[in-house]
């Protein structure tokens, strides 16, 4: 009679007590300095309470609980309890003692966290491990001649697997190659340095990926939107300038003959407004000079100045034209008819 009645109490006690697990953390490969985030998800009713333990590879280690700020703040815990439990664990710049079994508990048991009373229904676990690796160094560089410039990458003691490796600016893939396991690559691209200016990556395919950098740093290449710009007599003048290079440019400044004058400047671009377009004031020539960390450059605009009257000189010629028109016309007419009156009469008397 005992068996037939804990049964359905160790059911009850499952469906008041109980809990499980809807997601679980899942085990991943990183590089020393790397961050990892494990999530974690579990149901019951109550809504049980979410721990993380760690346990370091070491035969002596222990298992020793993780909490929000542990390690020297590297670690992160983020838990919601509504309708459900879920908690994310992030740890950040990772070290190779970081490697272990990162648990996950679970438990809503009233006496879960008693000291001398033991719970009625354990804690719920679900494990995940992370190996960290020593990441490899890369050292990038460029070299430019004859009209190429050549960048390459170097994996030193590379202690993983390489299947393959490509080469990125921002987000475009210039080269790729699969199956290849050199440690030493190289891009070339045709053009001069000062075109090619920006943050490129070589991307080792390891586990899990390593990637360098090769930085190729020029002066400010300046270029004008329009070299000579046009404007009427009282509008508004724009004179732009832009600079695409890397790194971006620090500081605009406009100059006119000596004179500094002020603009609006942007990251890769400045607009010098002139209101009231003079032609005695404001024509010539504008220096729009940027300087970044390599140095400086500039380019110049020819800001050119036209009469309001300008404008309405093809129309004043048309009328002009028009009134030569008429005033041929006019007088031709005009000597033609006595013409004919004379010639009647001596066409008659022949
Ligand atoms: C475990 O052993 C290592 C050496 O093998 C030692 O450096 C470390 O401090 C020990 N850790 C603990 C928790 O005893
Ligand atoms: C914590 O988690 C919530 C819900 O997932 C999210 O909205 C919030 O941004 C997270 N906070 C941090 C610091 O990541
Ligand atoms: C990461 O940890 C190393 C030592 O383990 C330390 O020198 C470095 O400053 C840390 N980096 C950050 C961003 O906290
Ligand atoms: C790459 O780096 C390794 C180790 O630092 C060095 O021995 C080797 O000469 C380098 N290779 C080239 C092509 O520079
Ligand atoms: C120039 O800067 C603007 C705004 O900061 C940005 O939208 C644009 O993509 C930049 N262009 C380049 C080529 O960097
Ligand atoms: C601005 O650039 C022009 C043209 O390169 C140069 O002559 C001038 O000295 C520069 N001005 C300043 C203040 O750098």
């Amino acid at each position: 009679p005992q068996g037939l009645f804990s049964l359905p109490c160790a059911v009850m006690i499952w469906a008041v007590w109980g809990s499980g697990f809807i997601k679980s953390p899942l085990s991943q490969r990183r590089l020393t300095q790397d961050s990892v985030e494990l999530h974690c998800e579990a149901v019951g009713n109550p809504i049980p309470e979410i721990q993380w333990w760690f346990e370091g590879n070491e035969p002596n280690e222990t298992s020793a609980q993780l909490w929000d700020g542990a390690w020297q703040d590297r670690v992160k815990i983020n838990a919601t309890y509504n309708l459900h439990s879920t908690s994310t664990i992030y740890i950040a710049n990772l070290t190779n003692d970081d490697s272990g079994t990162y648990e996950c508990r679970a438990s809503n048991d009233p006496d879960r966290n008693h000291l001398s009373k033991s719970p009625k229904v354990k804690w719920i676990r679900s494990q995940a491990n992370v190996l960290v690796i020593e990441r490899p160094v890369i050292t990038g560089q460029y070299t430019s001649s004859a009209g190429k410039v050549i960048l390459s990458c170097n994996m030193s003691a590379p202690h993983v697997a390489i299947k393959g490796h490509k080469w990125m600016l921002g987000d475009k893939t210039l080269k790729a190659e699969e199956g290849n396991s050199d440690s030493f690559i190289t891009y070339t691209i045709e053009g001069k340095v000062e075109e090619h200016s920006g943050v490129y990556e070589c991307i080792y395919e390891t586990n899990p990926v390593a990637k360098g950098n090769v930085l190729i740093e020029v002066k400010p290449q300046v270029v004008a939107y329009k070299k000579s710009e046009h404007g009427n007599e009282g509008d508004t003048g724009v004179l732009t300038c832009k600079s695409l290079s890397y790194p971006p440019v620090q500081s605009w400044d406009w100059y006119r003959s000596d004179q500094t004058v002020s603009a609006v400047n942007g990251d890769n671009k400045t607009e010098l407004r002139i209101l009231k377009l003079s032609i005695e004031q404001d024509t010539g020539d504008y220096y729009c000079n940027a300087s970044n960390a390599e140095g400086p450059g500039s380019a110049t605009v020819n800001l050119r100045v036209r009469s309001r009257l300008a404008a309405l000189w093809p129309f004043l010629g048309i009328v002009a034209e028009v009134l030569v028109l008429v005033t041929i016309i006019f007088i031709y007419e005009k000597r033609r008819k006595p013409d004919e009156v004379l010639d009647g009469p001596v066409q008659s008397e022949l």
